[in-house]
């Protein structure tokens, strides 16, 4: 398939596909059964994120299951701060544990290596050799706020108290913080882009922790500027932004101001909203809750439905946050096949 046939494209250009692209936020992962025969084997998340032949295999393993229109890159938001030096250690049952940003002296011993993430590249080219014709690859990375959350405080166990507080307190280190994280993550995505990455998803998953003037100065300036800087290499690049749990304002002024070419919208944004006001600024991608493909059935089929009525075909179907491990495949497979011969 010609790279602007894809719906998945046509869509983040603008122009309306001939039916609803579908993929969802972490289709690779703990809910498949290969994924967890995978993950006993490679022992460390780290790991398997940084070997290729492991990386490319569970990118894949959805795509094989499912008849998805999108791979997205199996890596992790994380991978940013360990290229920078900061520790990363993903313990048992826990998730991410982040050296903490001790104070000035330490943000000037952070260094982008981008050799630690070559992998990363690589596991790209790999996946790319395998995907169907018509699949599109997504690369990622976390937005500077969202990953400077995780570096603040050091993991998500304590709503980010830290990150808050540095708002009010310490906006210059913060500032310096983000300064770093951007220069960083457009290297990152560039390179991606390099790789064979065909479109970009920036995950701003702790967006919602920012309202008002603190979004606008923490969440869309970061973006815009990071965007702008991948961009500015590869102008033809399209981007999903992802700012969880934003306010509708902000929602509103991240869709316009960031410089995203779509917005991937979480579940608790009503639909009425979504269609009259954020749709006609930015194609929009989403928002089926997750618990609602863990039940499956007539719930998920008619709450699916209404998301495919209201916005018709110029709208990236996904979930409004990840597959949670408690999903069974076959809700996954059902979802798919209905989304793909929905037709309004
Ligand atoms: O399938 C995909 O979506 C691609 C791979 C992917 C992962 N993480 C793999 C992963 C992507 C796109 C991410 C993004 C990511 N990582 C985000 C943004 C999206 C979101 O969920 O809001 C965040 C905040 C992270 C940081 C992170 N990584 C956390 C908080 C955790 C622990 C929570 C958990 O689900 O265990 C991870 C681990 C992680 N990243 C897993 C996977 C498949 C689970 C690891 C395991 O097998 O134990």
């Amino acid at each position: 398939m010609n790279k602007t046939e894809k719906p998945i494209l046509k869509i983040l250009s603008g122009e309306t596909p001939e039916r609803n692209p579908i993929w969802l936020m972490r289709q690779a992962g703990r809910y498949l059964p290969e994924y967890r025969d995978l993950r006993a084997k490679a022992k460390n998340f780290l790991n398997m994120c940084l070997t290729p032949e492991w990386a490319t295999e569970i990118t894949l393993q959805p795509i094989r299951r499912f008849d998805f229109d999108a791979a997205i890159l199996f890596a992790d938001i994380l991978l940013v701060p360990m290229a920078l030096g900061a520790g990363l250690e993903f313990r048992e049952g826990e998730g991410p544990v982040l050296e903490k940003v001790s104070g000035e002296a330490f943000l000037d011993r952070l260094r982008y290596d981008d050799q630690k993430v070559q992998p990363v590249y690589e596991t790209i080219s790999r996946v790319k050799k395998e995907l169907p014709e018509k699949t599109t690859l997504i690369g990622f990375c976390g937005a500077p706020w969202t990953v400077g959350c995780y570096m603040i405080d050091g993991n998500s166990k304590n709503d980010f108290v830290i990150s808050k507080a540095w708002v009010k307190e310490k906006p210059d280190l913060l500032a310096k913080l983000i300064s770093i994280l951007i220069e960083a993550s457009a290297e990152y995505l560039s390179h991606q882009i390099e790789a064979g990455a065909e479109c970009l998803q920036i995950f701003e998953s702790w967006g919602g922790l920012l309202q008002g003037d603190d979004f606008a100065k923490w969440v869309i300036a970061p973006t815009r500027e990071l965007i702008n800087r991948v961009k500015k290499k590869h102008p033809a690049i399209r981007i999903i932004g992802f700012p969880r749990e934003a306010t509708q304002n902000d929602y509103l002024k991240y869709a316009a101001e960031s410089g995203v070419d779509a917005v991937s919208i979480d579940f608790n944004l009503p639909l009425s909203f979504a269609k009259e006001k954020l749709q006609p600024v930015k194609p929009l991608q989403g928002n089926l809750n997750p618990d609602l493909l863990v039940k499956g059935g007539n719930d998920m089929l008619r709450a699916t439905e209404e998301i495919l009525t209201t916005f018709g075909k110029k709208h990236i179907f996904n979930l409004g946050h990840g597959v949670v491990p408690q999903t069974p495949p076959e809700h996954v497979a059902e979802l798919v096949k209905f989304v793909q011969n929905f037709r309004a």
